[in-house]
């Protein structure tokens, strides 16, 4: 396997930057959910990296369940409608749900999922997110807590991928150019 820091062109956050942010969302939803038994769903594969880092800032004792969706059809994933390849085991009746995300870039999948959730009978569903697209957005979603509000641009590591690949970046990087050529 080659080294991922070939194929780099800039970090756009450090691993520090990334885990003092996360220290701070931890804090934030630890003060918001006194005393409620918050369900964390995690959206496979990208939010894995979040989803540990995040959870195990949090003082409160959590339970931790994960869905795998992914766009209909093959092509571009800008339909916005959504496709279940893996669901919940969790019954959300009268759950305070948090879906953790690695990221909204256009927003669909996290409205849709929003949408999805909610209609299960949920008491509550709020979304964290380590970053976000601002200028990428097609559809409003309210985000309870955000990591970083990011350019639009194409990035990797910590989770997000380019074709399958850089997930396991400790950082949020860039790809040289070249990458996407090849
Ligand atoms: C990526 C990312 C978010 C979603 C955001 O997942 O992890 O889940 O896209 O895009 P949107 O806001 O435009 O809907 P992807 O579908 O690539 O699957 P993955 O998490 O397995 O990489
Ligand atoms: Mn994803
Ligand atoms: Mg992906």
């Amino acid at each position: 396997a080659h080294d991922m820091q070939d194929d780099l062109a800039q970090v756009l956050i450090t691993e520090e930057e990334i885990s003092r942010r996360l220290d701070e969302m931890a804090a934030q939803i630890d003060a918001d959910h006194e005393g409620q038994q918050l369900l964390l769903v995690g959206v496979l594969k990208g939010a894995v990296y979040v989803m540990a880092d995040l959870s195990r800032r949090l003082r409160s004792s959590i339970q931790m369940d994960w869905m795998a969706v992914s766009s209909y059809g093959s092509g571009t994933k800008s339909s916005g409608v959504v496709r279940i390849l893996k669901d919940l085991d969790a019954d959300l009746t009268g759950r305070h749900v948090l879906i953790v995300e690695d990221i909204i870039d256009s927003g669909l999948t996290l409205s849709w999922l929003l949408g999805n959730l909610s209609s299960r009978g949920a008491a509550s569903v709020e979304i964290a997110t380590l970053l976000r697209k601002p200028e990428a957005l097609k559809v409003e979603v309210d985000v309870a807590y955000v990591g970083f509000d990011i350019p639009t641009e194409f990035v990797v590591g910590y989770g997000l991928d380019y074709a399958e690949q850089y997930r396991n970046l400790p950082f949020i990087g860039l790809l040289k150019p070249e990458v996407y050529e090849n």
